[in-house]
């Protein structure tokens, strides 16, 4: 039944034709959306990646057209030679692109026929993504999928078009390599030639790009497959595509205007325009006004308002004195009923333990007990009458505020007094437990602020400049202690730059937990769409990092000797960034997972459901990799 395609070729595309064709003759191929049977007509909606045209199969025209189409069942693939016929007025559909007109068919062609899917392209997604994935080929058909895999064709094309106007080179660097050193697991390839040797495949470029610097190729970009054995989230997945770029000789602000630049391409083509520079926040200002250092500033800041209470009022009240109380504050919320505070309890982050910090979100009560109290913290935090502002507080019970063991841990060492450094350049003046203080704060934040996403709706887009936030953090912590092993590790990567200020001032040694680095990200909404540093590019301030980082010099050399032999021949200074490209797409599509902006994407466990890997491999492929596989029962 089905038939050859001969000398046939495609005269238009399923969503090309208006009504100024009437009359012509052509020929359109695509797939079977729906067939409607009326009998003496049947109605086939014909479907392309370009949209839908209807075609009509009369009987008295085309009795072997006709004949045929009583066969057809959905996806089928067919083509239709026929004549474009202007729609009757009162049978126009507005909603089709080419809804004006529809194919009378003369000739009607069955390429191929297909089994009856486990679900409909024709419909909105199922919730079943296990299915999606598995039959991927059928999701992908859904207009949905295919408008997010255009406009990440575009959003990479304006990119590519402005990094290159700008005078950088796309260079592909190797996927076989060793490993890098952003911190993930490194997936592995053993070596059939070398036994008992392998490969990692890249976290990212990072180490080639700088080596690329020091080849003097100036500016570089790349967009870059990376991979990661890390845990899955909906904004991570184990393969995922970088915009990575690399310049010679930047200051700080030439990155950021080369970001700015090719983000405003990338935004424009997708119709949404941008107004640049975006703003900047330090990392210590990100914490204290949002508790986190990817601020979704769609809603208002956090503000401290220890201020407001009298000492005795916070004895009253259980509240450690001498740390911060945190307001935070949701528009347009409202005073909650005592349900909606309890339910409130199963939202808060479960590590606001007891005895360790709390939130009074019970703003009645509070106010008959202390008005003037919470009069202040009203206008401290700048609310109106519907606002919802809760409190998040050290809970005072345990005298100083100590907290047992299980509880909220309090990091940086012990009980993390760092004093300000004077100067006044500190990378952050908060103790380690004002610093959990607000990083709370921040939880509850989201937490409420994804709970009542219906009553504020700051997370609707609305067209205008609101709906796309970003902003540039930057003066990072240079390290981040480790609890486990009580030494300082590198916060971004160990090739960035401290600030100059901080290596002059020997905080490297007196006060590592002082050392800003020259890292920064930039943030959409309250994603992290990218990072950044500029690199170091002395070899005497390399090796005094990696000692910093308790890394020998034969463990630096023995991970990364190729690089710093590099470093040796003179390398430029040089900074760069890499921005996550599904990240960018996922929130220009309005999607919620990268899933949705990934062709071939893997599941929460790193699986590929259609073609079913990872699998195991036959003996001879492991016994020629040298590989025995020790697997438990
Ligand atoms: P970083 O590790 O911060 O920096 O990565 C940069 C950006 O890549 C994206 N990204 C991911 N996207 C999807 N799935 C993942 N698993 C994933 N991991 C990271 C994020 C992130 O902001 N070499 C440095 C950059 C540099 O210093 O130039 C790096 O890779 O959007």
């Amino acid at each position: 039944m089905l038939d050859f395609l001969g000398t046939l070729q495609r005269t238009h595309t399923c969503g090309a034709l208006r009504a100024a064709e009437a009359g012509s003759s052509v020929v359109l191929m695509g797939w079977v959306n729906r067939r409607r049977d009326h009998g003496n007509l049947i109605f086939l909606d014909l479907r392309d990646r370009t949209g839908i045209t209807q075609i009509v199969l009369d009987k008295d025209l085309s009795p072997d057209g006709h004949a045929k189409a009583e066969q057809i069942r959905p996806e089928y693939v067919v083509a239709v030679v026929g004549k474009v016929r202007l729609r009757g007025a009162e049978v126009i559909n507005p909603k089709m692109e080419t809804g004006a007109i529809e194919i009378v068919a003369d000739q009607l062609l069955v390429l191929n026929d297909s089994k009856l899917p486990p679900f409909s392209p024709a419909e909105d997604a199922i919730a079943n993504e296990e299915l999606r994935l598995k039959y991927r080929y059928l999701d992908l058909r859904r207009p949905a999928m295919l408008r997010n895999f255009e406009l990440r064709h575009k959003v990479a094309l304006a990119i590519r078009q402005y990094l290159s106007g700008e005078g950088f080179l796309e260079v592909e660097t190797p996927i076989l390599m060793g490993s890098t050193p952003e911190g993930a697991r490194d997936y592995l390839v053993p070596s059939r030639v070398h036994p008992g040797s392998f490969y990692a495949l890249p976290q990212s470029p990072q180490l080639f790009k700088q080596i690329l610097m020091i080849s003097g190729f100036d500016r570089y970009f790349q967009v870059a497959r990376c991979f990661r054995d890390e845990d899955l989230r909906a904004d991570r997945q184990p393969e995922f595509t970088q915009i990575d770029l690399e310049m010679s000789f930047p200051q700080q602000e030439t990155v950021f205007a080369v970001v700015e630049g090719f983000l405003k391409a990338a935004f424009s083509v997708a119709g949404e325009p941008l107004s640049a520079p975006f703003p900047r926040m330090t990392f210590d200002e990100a914490l204290r006004l949002y508790g986190i250092d990817k601020p979704d500033m769609r809603l208002p800041a956090m503000t401290e308002v220890s201020a407001a209470f009298m000492p005795e009022q916070l004895q009253t009240l259980a509240i450690a004195a001498g740390q911060p109380i945190v307001a935070v504050r949701i528009p347009g919320v409202g005073e909650l009923s005592r349900k909606e505070r309890d339910d409130l309890r199963l939202v808060y982050p479960s590590r606001l333990a007891p005895n360790a910090l709390k939130v009074m979100d019970d703003f009645k009560r509070l106010e008959k007990s202390f008005p003037q109290a919470i009069q202040t913290i009203r206008e401290l935090t700048g609310s109106a009458e519907q606002d919802l502002v809760v409190l998040v507080v050290a809970d005072g019970k345990l005298g100083d505020g100590r907290v047992a063991d299980g509880e909220v841990r309090f990091g940086d060492g012990a009980e993390g007094k760092r004093p300000p450094t004077g100067d006044g350049v500190a990378a952050s003046v908060l103790t380690g437990r004002e610093r959990t203080i607000y990083e709370m704060a921040g939880l509850v934040r989201l937490a409420l602020a994804h709970k009542f996403a219906d009553r504020h709706k700051a997370f609707e887009k609305r067209g205008t400049a609101e709906d796309y936030r970003f902003l540039w953090v930057t003066d990072f912590p240079f390290f981040e202690w480790d609890e486990e092993t009580k030494t300082w590790a590198a916060a971004h990567h160990p090739f960035t730059s401290p600030h100059e200020d901080d290596l002059e001032a020997g905080r490297l040694t007196s006060d590592p937990g002082a050392v800003r680095a020259l890292a920064y990200d930039i943030v959409l909404n309250g994603t992290e769409l990218g990072s950044g540093s500029i690199r170091i590019h002395r070899k005497d301030v390399q090796a005094q990092i990696f000692s910093a980082l308790g890394m020998s010099d034969e463990e630096a050399h023995k991970r990364f000797g190729y690089f710093l032999e590099a470093m040796e021949y003179g390398a430029p200074p040089h900074g760069g960034i890499a921005l996550g490209l599904d990240r960018i797409v996922m929130i220009l599509a309005g999607e919620q997972s990268l899933r949705e902006v990934i062709a071939f994407p893997k599941t929460a466990r790193a699986i590929d459901l259609m073609v079913n890997a990872p699998a195991p491999v036959s003996e001879i492929q492991l016994r020629e990799l040298h590989i025995r596989p020790v697997l438990k029962n």
